[in-house]
């Protein structure tokens, strides 16, 4: 059993949750890579913004051919929750459609957001359901509030989604701790 983590971050905060995910699954001897999702070029936040406001629109993504995702059983993306779009994670969700397409890419995905607190249930939603109709099953999401994060009150949430994770895997995690 062999997992690729793979997050976008701009702030900082899906990465944090990203580093605490692999250590939960590190601890209960998953076998999990990580891959930072990197544009090609550093934009600045009001470019950031501004491009976060067209739907679908994506951004290109650093070392994606380096990438093979045959290597791996199931995926967890990270991702923040930006106004309607992150165009970076668009453009590797694209990615990740295409391989499936191929049949090169594993059919499951645990997904999450980190978000400020502005309609991040329908952006999870949208972002699970765009995942879905191109063949992939998500059974598990999970949403991180950046106050949370940041004064570590995610923890256990964090937790949670880890052990619901090990839950669904394929099979199922044999020694499976409390979350
Ligand atoms: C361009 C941009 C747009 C954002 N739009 C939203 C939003 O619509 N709703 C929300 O709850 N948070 C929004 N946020 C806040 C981020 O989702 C939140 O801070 C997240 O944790 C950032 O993750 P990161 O630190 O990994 O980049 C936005 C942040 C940025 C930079």
């Amino acid at each position: 059993m062999k997992i690729l983590l793979t997050y976008f971050s701009f702030t900082g905060n899906t990465e944090k949750v990203s580093e605490a995910i692999l250590r939960y699954l590190h601890g209960n001897e998953i076998n999990c890579d990580v891959f930072r999702i990197e544009p090609v070029f550093k934009l600045s936040y009001p470019f950031w913004l501004l491009l976060s406001f067209i739907p679908g629109l994506p951004f290109p993504v650093k070392n994606l051919k380096s990438l093979d995702l045959e290597n791996y059983d199931a995926l967890i993306l990270g991702s923040p929750k930006w106004t309607f779009n992150c165009p970076s994670v668009t453009y590797f969700v694209r990615f990740l459609k295409r391989e499936r397409l191929k049949a090169k890419s594993p059919s499951k995905i645990f997904l999450f957001i980190t978000y400020g607190g502005f309609r991040e249930d329908s952006y999870i939603q949208k972002l699970k359901m765009d995942l879905e109709i191109s063949g992939f099953s998500v059974p598990v999401v999970g949403k991180f509030k950046r106050s949370e994060i940041e004064n570590g009150k995610a923890v256990e949430k964090i937790n949670k989604f880890c052990f619901e994770v090990l839950l669904s895997l394929n099979p199922p995690h044999p020694n499976i701790p409390k979350p």
